[in-house]
């Protein structure tokens, strides 16, 4: 990208008129008593500066920034627990053991799971529904049996589906988006008289931001016959999630956009489901016994956790969940649809900016859009050296979506509990500085 001369602004300049029109003197005005100015204080992140400007992270639908609540149980762990679990007799190692439990236990509350053994430890939200697609799928599809899944899937529940229809010969439809980004449901209606094994659908949109009506789905899913996988990975770290009152059958997540660290995230099942899937992966820990030709499981959830999991980042996990219930998850999602309601208001001032989706009331704290003929990258890239946001351009691992809208990218911002109207007006004054930069 080549960026003309004429510069946008320093981002002082531009606080400046916010703060001006804030009458806030720099500081984050809060939405509706949400308690911002504390909250920013517990991301050390949030105090740096990117090319000179402080950073304005509009980017945590990729994942999120870690509280230092996290950061200290996870450096605590090391400093004073730290042995392998599931293994040892001695002190520590029954310490890093009951810690690593207590975090399932965190975990399955926080998504009310009847019991914590229904929680199984994975990398992300990736792993969990590859986890079912082999071993679930691998059991139960065959050839002919038909995967409904969605025209606005992450590729992360569209690809292993599709391997499994590979393997065993099953068939894959998809129900189609409409113009405004919702899901047809005249069409899922239509797909459910086939009588489809599994449905598989993503809780919210990591693009589009649409909330899909997941409950109503999955009963109807349940009346076909049809079993119900949801992609939680944007839902679970933004508005309250019951996976009973779902009535869920699989439920996955990743602890990195919620506040915990990389390298961790869940996979929720129904009991008898679980229990009767055979192991996806083999190895220490997931055993009962083991001879030379053959070898029996362990309990729930050990049969799916082969060798030494991720201790101190389920650690990570637990204490990014104690956090977030700390703040109230109906206050988060309230926050954010304040946030991406002023959002989607500011962004009308910038001309030429199309905003894919729905309407504000139903979506959560995403906002793609594409301004005028400026490729996303290079939009993305003029906000970050120029105003130090930080936004993503891409196809958002979407393609088909991507394809759906007849787009090749777009650009994305993306909220959460840190995000204030002032990062909102210095990305919208970000974008009508980079349209100057480009057509003058
Ligand atoms: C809707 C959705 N599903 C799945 C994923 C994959 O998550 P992970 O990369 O943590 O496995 C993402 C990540 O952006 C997502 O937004």
């Amino acid at each position: 990208m080549v960026l003309p001369n004429n510069h946008m602004s320093s981002q002082e300049n531009i606080a400046g008129d916010l703060t001006a029109r804030d009458g806030a003197n720099g500081q984050h005005p809060s939405t509706s008593g949400f308690p911002i100015e504390r909250v920013r204080q517990d991301f050390p992140i949030l105090a740096r500066q990117v090319h000179g400007k402080p950073l304005v992270y509009l980017d945590s639908g990729a994942s999120s920034q870690k509280p230092e609540a996290v950061l200290a149980a996870m450096d605590h762990y090391y400093r004073t627990h730290n042995a392998n679990v599931h293994r040892g007799v001695y002190a520590i190692s029954e310490e890093a053991t009951a810690a690593l439990e207590k975090a399932r236990v965190k975990v399955a509350r926080f998504i009310n799971a009847r019991q914590s053994k229904q929680v199984i430890f994975t990398r992300n939200t990736s792993e969990s529904i590859n986890l079912v697609a082999y071993s679930w799928g691998g059991a139960n599809i065959k050839p002919g049996d038909l995967i409904i899944t969605t025209e606005m899937e992450h590729h992360s529940n569209l690809v292993p589906w599709q391997l499994l229809a590979e393997r065993s010969g099953a068939r894959l439809e998809f129900v189609p988006v409409s113009d405004d980004g919702e899901l047809r449901l005249d069409i899922y209606t239509e797909l459910l008289q086939q009588q489809p094994k599994l449905v598989a659908m993503t809780h919210m949109s990591n693009v589009l931001g649409t909330i899909n009506p997941v409950k109503a789905l999955i009963a109807q899913a349940h009346a076909a016959g049809a079993l119900v996988l949801i992609d939680g990975a944007q839902s679970v770290p933004h508005m309250p999630v019951d996976v009973q009152d779902l009535d869920a059958d699989f439920y996955c997540f990743s602890a990195h956009k919620m506040l915990g660290p990389t390298g961790i995230g869940a996979l929720y099942g129904k009991k008898a489901l679980l229990e009767a899937m055979p192991p996806f992966m083999g190895g220490g820990d997931m055993i009962r016994t083991v001879t030379l030709r053959k070898s029996t499981w362990n309990d729930l959830p050990w049969k799916f956790e082969a060798g030494t999991p991720a201790i101190a980042e389920a650690i990570g996990f637990g204490a990014a969940v104690d956090y977030l219930s700390a703040l109230g998850m109906q206050a988060i999602h309230q926050h954010e649809q304040e946030i991406v309601t002023y959002a989607m208001e500011q962004l009308q001032r910038v001309p030429e900016l199309k905003i894919y989706g729905p309407a504000a009331a139903k979506r959560g704290g995403v906002i793609s859009f594409t301004l005028g003929d400026i490729h996303p990258h290079d939009l993305a890239s003029i906000l970050d050296q120029e105003a130090g946001v930080a936004i993503r351009a891409g196809h958002h691992c979407a393609q088909p979506l991507m394809e759906r809208y007849d787009i090749p990218a777009t650009a994305r911002a993306s909220f959460y509990i840190y995000t204030t109207r002032v990062d909102i007006d210095i990305l919208v004054q970000g974008l009508l500085k980079a349209q100057q930069i480009f057509h003058f």
